[in-house]
């Protein structure tokens, strides 16, 4: 079985990553055989810093490591060193309706967000969906938010097969049960996203910042400490939170509080989030230091992904009729 995901080298990983996204990494690592792709080229569909990037990569990769990825278990790799992303996203293109694109809640919110409709956007699916398509994945660990474009990737691996013969593995989308979205801390109803910072306790936040964040996140009227995501989004989302630091169902947490007011629940998250973010951010700073090492996975990485994307690519030459 194999699996495949991918992030956006822009800006700070967040809790909601975190708990959405790689922590589900981080199991699939150890069972399956897992490829892990820092997406590049999805990250300049809005607007970034070109003389910066190289270095945010680097960085974004330490932070992955940091996280816990291991190059011993899985496949870790930069998209744009991967030609056959952006062969196979333009053949991909020729089946894809812009319709369908234009349907994309992600595309409309971006495009509104930047006041940008460049066709990069646009296509921002088409690419993913070659991301997962070109490994013959089977299984996409993702957030709630991106499942429109997993389904999209499943429409056009179906079209694709129909009319050129079975070529792609079709994948499913792995949602965690819990934390698939986590909420802002300063407003329980949003997303917790990195486009608004404010929404945002970040992965490597110092123990101040964490505490900050939490001790004034916004909780619910009434009193009692329960699970419950329509009445109490606020309390729901800390709980959510509580649980999958500390590997515990948010029943048993309920129980502890019981009778205990919000603020002892916030206290007792602020305490079990600085003491497991510490290892993050410790080694997160060793990894920035050294380079070499990180250059070293991801060309180790790279050549990995080559050898499994070249395979899907003559394929796909030979049943599209560009070789013969
Ligand atoms: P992004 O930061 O939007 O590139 O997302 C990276 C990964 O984290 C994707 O799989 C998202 O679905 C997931 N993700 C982003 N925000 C959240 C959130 N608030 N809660 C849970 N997962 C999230
Ligand atoms: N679109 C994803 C996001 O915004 C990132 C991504 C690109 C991705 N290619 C992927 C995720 C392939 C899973 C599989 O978060």
């Amino acid at each position: 079985m194999r699996v495949f995901s991918g992030v956006r080298p822009t800006d700070k990983l967040h809790i909601g990553n975190y708990l959405g996204a790689i922590k589900q990494w981080l199991e699939f690592q150890e069972k399956s055989e897992s490829v892990f792709c820092i997406v590049d080229l999805h990250g300049i569909t809005t607007p970034y810093s070109p003389k910066s990037y190289q270095k945010e990569i680097l960085e974004k990769t330490a932070e992955y490591l940091a996280c816990g990825l291991d190059p011993e278990k899985c496949i870790i790799f930069i998209q744009s060193r991967v030609k056959e992303h952006t062969e196979l996203a333009w053949l991909l293109g020729t089946i894809c309706q812009v319709g369908e694109l234009q349907r994309m809640t992600q595309y409309k919110e971006k495009r509104q967000q930047h006041k940008s409709a460049a066709a990069g956007l646009l296509n921002y699916p088409i690419l993913m969906a070659a991301d997962i398509l070109l490994y013959q994945t089977d299984i996409v660990p993702i957030g709630k938010d991106q499942v429109q474009h997993l389904e999209l990737t499943k429409t056009l691996a179906k079209k694709f097969n129909a009319r050129f013969g079975k070529t792609f593995k079709i994948p499913e989308p792995f949602l965690p049960k819990l934390g698939a979205k986590i909420m802002a801390l300063n407003d329980p109803k949003k997303k917790m996203s990195k486009s608004m910072p404010e929404t945002c306790l970040f992965l490597f936040d110092e123990p101040k910042d964490i505490k900050k964040k939490i001790m004034s996140a916004v909780t619910d009227t009434g009193k009692t400490i329960e699970y419950d995501p329509k009445r109490k989004p606020g309390i729901s989302n800390l709980l959510t939170i509580y649980s999958l630091f500390a590997d515990e169902p948010i029943k048993k947490i309920e129980k502890q509080f019981q009778g205990k007011g919000y603020a002892e629940l916030k206290k007792s998250l602020v305490k079990l989030l600085e003491k497991e973010m510490e290892p993050f951010r410790r080694k997160r700073k060793e990894l920035l230091n050294r380079n070499s090492y990180v250059e070293e996975i991801l060309n180790q990485g790279e050549r990995k992904a080559r050898v499994i994307a070249q395979s899907t690519m003559n394929d796909v030459y030979k049943k599209m009729g560009l070789t013969g």
